[in-house]
């Protein structure tokens, strides 16, 4: 398989076989023994590598972070047997460096092994198993890793610039400047290629904004400000073309590759371009692991069952067509899995996979900082007040229809009840008012609800990748309604 994109490669190559970086040597050597273009290509660049692995070694001794699970096992209530799996068994790992894709039909379990492995599952699964960073039994510290849902959570109402710009401001520190915090975003976006979008609203469901792609990228581009030792994308190119998956991914990768980090990605369509970006693969059918290895070896294992990918075929396509079942018969969809799951338990690739993870669970890494270094609690306030006010003023739901809808009541019952004198009849008169004017004000108050819906959210995914607190949000969001309300008061 080739590359067409040469500098990519070159990254790639130079930072792959950094053995040194890392601290689980075996790695390297399985990834390099797995691989024949790997091994060829290791020993062209090993005299570049030498001269630029002392390089990056002085510019980060940070040795990474393995993820590590063993016997991974996700169930969810289900009213005929009791509890359903979803998740069944798996064993894996991700390291530094490189990128694990977890490829699936729709509907196998790739988010929930994701929202697994980030400890995001809901509450009504359970889990069983151990999931290990390090080697360590620890919980992902906020600032740590950064996840990129399967749905795009932004705010609407803020143009492409001043949505990354302002989560600049939240997630960089404060020792970086203004100006520095917003070259950072700046040059994210144009590695994105969103320049062309840069002041356009991102849009919701009021007002056409952003394309589906063009949201995705917006998404990717937060999470990657800072950027995050483990970083987790659902379906990072679903609505994007295959150029753009392509130049998305590898900018991905080679941020992977550069600085060390962990990248697990789930992905549906990836173009054959995309898929030789993957350093391991995860294959899953219903919640079973068809395959779990370099991307190399997958091809052998399919070829030994009897499906061997046909040349000019997508080999990600080739694989997903013979594990996607969901259209023919079951008794036929698990013979054919079973054959492939006995297949691949037999393998090499198995064993060495059991191998290594049991060395990571040994060989103990460092321990993970507690928290990244991020902008302190009252920048973070101001931020959000900021941001809060403006959205508060452009969503014409959350306040401005009231406004205009009191105005109107206010016109209403002054000409009704004009002029209504001081008499005993008019103390009547008046409590009427009162009360029609007090329902009338409690009722309206549920207007701003859609819009703060949205905000809900999206503050849900800030604070679960750690981008601030609740209480930065509550004095943030408290703070910047109170012009409104004065107005409408
Ligand atoms: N919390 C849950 N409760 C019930 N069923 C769930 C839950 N989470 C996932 N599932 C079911 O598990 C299966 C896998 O879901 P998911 O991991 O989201 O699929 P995908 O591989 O498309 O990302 C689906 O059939 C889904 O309905
Ligand atoms: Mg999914």
């Amino acid at each position: 398989m080739q590359s067409t994109a040469s500098g990519e490669e070159d990254d790639r190559s130079t930072c792959t076989t950094d053995k040194t970086l890392f601290p689980f040597s075996i790695a390297h050597d399985f990834a390099i023994s797995s691989a024949p273009h790997l091994q060829k290509r290791w020993q062209q660049n090993k005299k570049i590598t030498l001269h630029s692995r002392k390089s990056i070694l002085c510019a980060n001794r940070d040795p990474g972070l393995f993820l590590t699970w063993k016997e991974l096992l996700v169930t969810v209530p289900d009213e005929k047997s009791g509890r359903q799996p979803i998740l069944e068994r798996l064993t894996g790992y991700a390291e530094p460096g490189k990128m694990l894709a977890i490829m699936g039909p729709s509907g196998c379990g790739n988010s929930t092994l994701m929202d697994s492995l980030a400890g995001r599952l809901s509450s009504n699964t359970q889990q069983t198993g151990e999931i290990l960073i390090n080697g360590r039994k620890e919980t992902l510290a906020f600032g740590t890793s950064a996840y990129v849902t399967q749905d795009d959570i932004l705010m609407t109402t803020l143009t492409v610039r001043e949505a990354v710009y302002y989560s600049a401001q939240l997630q960089l520190p404060d020792s970086m400047s203004r100006s520095e915090k917003k070259e950072r975003a700046e040059m994210t976006i144009r590695e994105m290629g969103l320049q062309d979008s840069m002041d356009t609203r991102i849009g919701g469901w009021s007002i056409k904004g952003l394309s589906g792609g063009q949201k995705r990228r917006v998404s990717i581009c937060i999470e990657i400000l800072t950027p995050p030792k483990l970083l987790f994308l659902d379906e990072p190119t679903s609505g994007l073309d295959s150029a753009a998956s392509f130049h998305v991914m590898s900018r991905i990768v080679k941020l992977a590759r550069q600085d060390g980090r962990t990248v697990i990605a789930s992905i549906h369509q990836p173009s054959s371009e995309v898929f030789e970006l993957f350093s391991n693969l995860c294959l899953l059918s219903t919640g079973i692991t068809v395959y779990f290895g370099p991307v190399s070896m997958a091809e052998e294992l399919f070829a030994s069952n009897g499906f061997p990918c046909p040349t000019l075929r997508n080999p990600s396509d080739h694989y997903l067509r013979i594990i996607n079942k969901d259209f023919v018969a079951v008794r036929l969809r698990k013979s054919l899995i079973n054959i492939l799951v006995k297949s691949y338990k037999s393998s090499g690739t198995f064993q060495k996979v059991q191998q290594l993870v049991s060395k990571i669970y040994q060989q103990k890494g460092g321990t993970l900082e507690k928290k990244g270094s991020q902008a302190n609690f009252i920048t973070q306030c101001l931020v959000l007040t900021r941001r809060s006010f403006v959205n508060m003023y452009r969503d014409l739901g959350y306040y401005w229809l009231r406004l205009a809808i009191y105005i109107a009541l206010c016109l209403c019952v002054g000409t009704i009840f004009y002029d209504i004198g001081f008499t005993f009849g008019s103390i009547q008169a008046r409590g009427s008012m009162l009360t029609f004017v007090a329902a009338f004000l409690t009722f309206m108050a549920i207007g701003g609800f859609p819009s703060f819906v949205e905000d809900i959210k999206i503050f849900g995914r800030e604070r679960l990748n750690g981008h601030y607190g609740v209480g930065a949000y509550v004095i943030g969001n408290t703070l910047s309604s109170i012009p409104y309300l004065l107005i409408i008061s």
